[in-house]
């Protein structure tokens, strides 16, 4: 949940790498540090908070090189503070490094080393690995490197410097993601590709257990058993322009807006001749033979499950247990002989997914990912994986990833549909038609912008609202939810509508703003009367509302109409009206929206 980024070349290294740690915030900023290597010393910056807090230290003391490391933090072992930034270096300042993962045998190991003499300035697990190197360095850093990754225990993604080998970097990778881009007599580490963008578009991912020797005109990887790997060069095609903001104030605006282009790029690599069309998985027999489905994934990713779940089983009729992965991967499991498993994750490193994940491949269970991220753990590790084409989501508050695993929770459903009936062809044609051109429709609702803003601006005072919703509606509500609470710091609370009166309804009075999903014609009798129980009891009501079904959100106190699409694919368009919500109430009330306070973009710590 740390960002890292190194260089090494005919440049300056400091600008590049700060330029590099500001697309890596997302990943976690509580505090930021740099080495440079400067002829035979290192010299070390590092500040607690954000970013801009080591800018202005450079500002005032600036560091000439052109090798370097850095590093954005998220705490996971020490308090944020100067001390506990990264990068940390031995006992001699001689070696230092930057990392992002957990070393789980740390508190053993700092024992041990301290016994040993070695003298510790942080209450980080990190230290240790500089301590652990420094132990056993005898001339080379390579292999002392190599010696202190078989103590540890954990996960890692590393970059070391050391001032009496002056003309490289060492890295190394263990559930953790790392990539190195390449250059002209210039290299470049980083966490991920944002970091990259507009240096380079030739990067190498690395697998687990990879290790790596950068110099200026050479990259040499090999397993931590010292055996050369050969890898092929990828090609990223996220131009630099797209992941920045755009002209739009928010990443997480620009984001809500690019969800129509995201989806037809998601679907039309999922969908060929008018059909949902995952042959290139080439995993049919699988597909085919699954009678059951387990459904895991963390957040946004698991509402975007929940509505998978619905669409599976209606049109594959193929049972779907859901769980979130945190809860999942401690449960005693009654694995299904005739099952799969399916994880959603936009980063494609979210531990407990993670982990949901390995506990099916070690019960002999094949594993579907989703995911945004090519070459995440997550898609390396999985069976098969289908990737939602959203570009980079860097607002930490997910949009176009939930939109676009929508889309491949309904691409799923169609496809195996047609591979096993329960649909008629005929039903399973019309719904793919209506999917293929659902980004007009969404078009439609991101025009309603200025609507769904001045109900904000109305309403931003809120200190707790309910979302309501039944079915499709319901597991909407749960995002809507989130994307409030996670921005806007107000207390939301998703309800399936008919259980309002089992205990919540206490809890309506006069003024409670109710959020209210309507899109299931089929279900809008029943959640009308919920409407009706919250109104008399004081609540303000603001519909989501298909317009067919407008008649019915006449006691409404505000209604926001969408597209009358079929039942099934309303989650798609009903979301977008809660994101812009959500985003405006948190501009209004002056909060960080596209880095809320305690949230990282990717938690890949459990
Ligand atoms: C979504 O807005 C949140 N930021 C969070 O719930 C997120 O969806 C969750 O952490 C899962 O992340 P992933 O999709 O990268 O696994």
């Amino acid at each position: 949940m740390c960002g890292i980024m190194g260089y090494i070349g005919h440049g300056q290294a400091v600008p590049v790498i700060i330029e590099g740690l500001s697309k890596l915030e997302y990943r976690g900023y509580d505090s930021a540090g740099i080495a440079v290597l400067n002829g035979n010393s290192i010299e070390v910056t590092k500040r607690k908070g954000r970013l801009a807090e080591l800018q202005e230290a450079l500002l005032h003391a600036p560091m000439v090189s052109d090798i370097g490391i850095g590093h954005t933090r998220w705490a996971t072992h020490g308090v944020p503070s100067d001390s506990n930034a990264h990068p940390h270096s031995d006992c001699s300042g001689r070696i230092t490094l930057v990392h992002n993962g957990i070393i789980e045998n740390y508190y053993s190991l700092r024992k041990e080393l301290m016994l040993e003499g070695h003298i510790f300035l942080s209450e980080t697990d990190t230290e240790v690995i500089a301590h652990l190197v420094e132990k056993y360095y005898q001339g080379s850093l390579e292999e002392a490197v190599r010696s202190a990754l078989a103590d540890i225990h954990g996960s890692f993604a590393l970059a070391v410097i050391c001032q009496d080998e002056p003309g490289k970097i060492i890295a190394a990778k263990k559930d953790s993601p790392l990539i190195i881009g390449l250059g002209e007599n210039e290299n470049y580490l980083a966490s991920d590709i944002p970091a990259l963008l507009g240096k380079t578009n030739r990067v190498y991912i690395l697998e687990e257990e990879e290790f790596v020797v950068v110099t200026r005109d050479r990259v040499e990887i090999t397993n931590f058993a010292g055996d050369t790997v050969e890898k092929n060069v990828f090609e990223v095609d996220w131009d630099p322009i797209a992941a920045e903001k755009n002209g739009y104030e928010h990443f997480m605006l620009k984001e809500i807006h690019e969800q129509p282009h995201a989806l037809r790029q998601t679907l039309r690599s999922n969908m060929s001749g008018g059909l949902a069309d995952l042959s290139y998985l080439e995993f049919d027999e699988v597909l085919k033979d699954t009678e059951k489905i387990y459904m895991v994934a963390c957040g946004t990713a698991y509402h975007a499950g929940l509505v998978g779940k619905i669409a599976l089983e209606k049109l594959a009729r193929v049972p779907v247990e859901t769980d979130i992965a945190s809860e999942f991967r401690y449960r005693d499991i009654l694995w299904h002989p005739h099952s799969m498993m399916v994880v959603i994750s936009q980063s494609g490193e979210t531990a407990d997914t993670l982990a949901a994940m390995r506990e099916a491949k070690r019960n002999g269970i094949k594993v579907l990912a989703v995911t945004n991220v090519v070459g995440s753990t997550l898609a390396r590790q999985a069976d098969r994986v289908i990737y939602t084409h959203a570009g980079p989501e860097i607002a930490v508050a997910s949009t176009k990833a939930y939109s676009t695993q929508l889309a491949i929770m309904y691409t799923l459903a169609l496809y195996l549909a047609r591979l096993k009936g329960g649909t008629s062809p005929e039903e399973i044609a019309a719904l793919s038609h209506e999917l293929l051109h659902i980004d007009k429709q969404v078009e439609k609702v991101l025009a309603e912008q200025e609507t769904i803003k001045k109900l904000a601006e109305k309403y931003q005072q809120v200190q707790s609202t309910f979302f309501l919703g039944r079915g499709y509606d319901y597991a909407v509500a749960m995002e809507g939810a989130l994307k409030l609470k996670e921005i806007s710091y107000i207390h939301a609370e998703a309800y399936a509508a008919g259980e309002l009166k089992h205990g919540p309804l206490a809890l309506i009075d006069e003024g409670v703003p109710v959020m209210a999903l309507i899109t299931q014609d089929h279900l809008v009798e029943k959640t009308m009367s919920n409407i009706k129980e919250v109104k008399a009891r004081g609540a303000v009501v603001v519909a989501i509302c298909k317009e067919n079904l407008q008649e019915a959100c006449q006691e409404c106190d505000e209604q926001i109409l969408l597209p009358a699409v079929h039942p099934m694919l309303a989650p798609i368009l009903a979301v977008i009206p809660l994101q812009i919500f959500s985003y405006y109430m948190a501009v209004f009330r002056g909060c960080d929206v596209d880095k809320p306070r305690n949230l990282a973009k990717s938690v890949t710590v459990e």
